[in-house]
């Protein structure tokens, strides 16, 4: 059955294939949805981030140029296996995880990114806000988590650490 926190739209792609499931769980009942609605929310965010660092990493301009570029690969680099390990993690608890486009558009907590070019010190402030985002909503995930299941705990503390010294190293260039 489908568990309540996923989109229930039903295209036809949807329909045609029988939703597979896995018959052990290490973390079950409550305790299982809980965690894994918590790390669902930590994984739409940071897939939004990986993509809104590339909007950005494409469209800075302007004094430093460079250094921006390429820190913000850096950054993006981080996202990317920081969802894939929040995604494992979910399909480790016995669901499919949710990295959809349209689902990451329709759930992600991350204001949209501004459209065009943006200058350096503008990417320094719009990342670092994103950064502390991201960082915001897996913290919360983090203490909720504890009673639920503290590996899951483990993994997110694990991502907002690093997350967390890359807020530092952005926001260090603010004015
Ligand atoms: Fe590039």
């Amino acid at each position: 059955m489908r568990p309540a926190q996923f989109r229930t739209s039903s295209t036809v792609e949807e329909s045609k294939f029988e939703m597979a499931s896995l018959k052990r769980h290490v973390v079950d009942g409550k305790k299982r949805t809980e965690t894994i609605t918590l790390l669902q929310g930590c994984l739409a965010d940071l897939i939004d981030l990986a993509l809104q660092g590339k909007q950005a990493h494409w469209n800075v301009v302007g004094p430093n140029f460079r250094s921006m570029h390429l820190q913000l690969d850096e950054i993006i680099a981080l996202a990317r296996d920081a969802s894939d390990a929040v995604a494992e993690r979910i399909v480790t608890l016995g669901d499919p995880a949710e990295g959809r486009a349209s689902y990451v558009a329709e759930t992600t907590r991350l204001d949209a990114y501004p459209k065009g070019l943006q200058s350096v010190s503008d990417t320094v402030s719009l990342v670092a806000d994103r950064l502390m985002k991201v960082i915001a909503g897996l913290r919360e995930a983090i203490d909720a988590v504890g009673d639920l299941d503290p590996v899951s705990q483990d993994l997110l503390i694990a991502q907002a650490g690093g997350l967390e010294k890359y807020l530092w190293m952005v926001q260090a260039q603010e004015g």
